[in-house]
């Protein structure tokens, strides 16, 4: 079977295993994010598939202030999945005339920080308690994230395209 790593936007037979993901990665479709509460299931998004199976998913919402990646999941990481779907995103941007790619991250995700920044996001904002007032309104969220690190601040980074 071909192995080689596919992008395509989502489409409505994909929800089951996009929910499935979602709920792997992140306790549940709902994503509370700079004060926000999202429901990823109903974002339009992006899948990775390698060999037909699901191998990555970003899920995004386009509005004035340019194209929000709200989250981005790789099944096995260091494959190239997320840097494959950025790629995409950053296309679908170009496409609607979107002035930037931005999205918001803990400040626990060294993995994240490492990658958004080596492919040329900038940190443009640093919020302070912002993931311990997410807390209030999604328990679930833990007290410890990546590397043992305490989970307290959002970091927003952004791509000017
Ligand atoms: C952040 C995240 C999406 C990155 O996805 P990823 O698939 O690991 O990303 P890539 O594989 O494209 O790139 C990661 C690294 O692997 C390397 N890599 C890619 N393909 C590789 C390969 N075949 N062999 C070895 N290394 C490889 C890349 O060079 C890259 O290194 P760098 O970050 O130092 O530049 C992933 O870590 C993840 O799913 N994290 C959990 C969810 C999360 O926190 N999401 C972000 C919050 S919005």
């Amino acid at each position: 079977m071909d192995s080689t790593l596919a992008v395509r936007p989502a489409a409505a037979a994909d929800r089951e295993r996009v929910v499935r993901l979602l709920g792997d990665s992140w306790g549940g479709t709902t994503v509370v994010v700079h004060g926000r509460a999202y429901d990823a299931a109903e974002l339009p998004a992006l899948v990775a598939e390698r060999a037909g199976a699901l191998a990555g998913l970003l899920t995004y919402e386009i509005t004035d202030a340019g194209l929000e990646i709200v989250t981005l999941d790789a099944v096995h990481r260091r494959g190239g999945v997320g840097g494959a779907l950025l790629d995409a995103a950053v296309a679908v941007a170009r496409g609607v005339g979107a002035s930037r790619v931005w999205l918001v991250t803990t400040n626990d995700n060294l993995d994240a920080l490492r990658f958004y920044q080596r492919r040329g996001l900038r940190i443009v904002a640093v919020a302070p308690g912002a993931v311990d007032a997410a807390r209030v309104r999604k328990p679930s969220i833990p007290l410890v994230g990546e590397y043992g690190i305490p989970l307290h601040d959002e970091l927003t980074l952004e791509l000017p395209i």
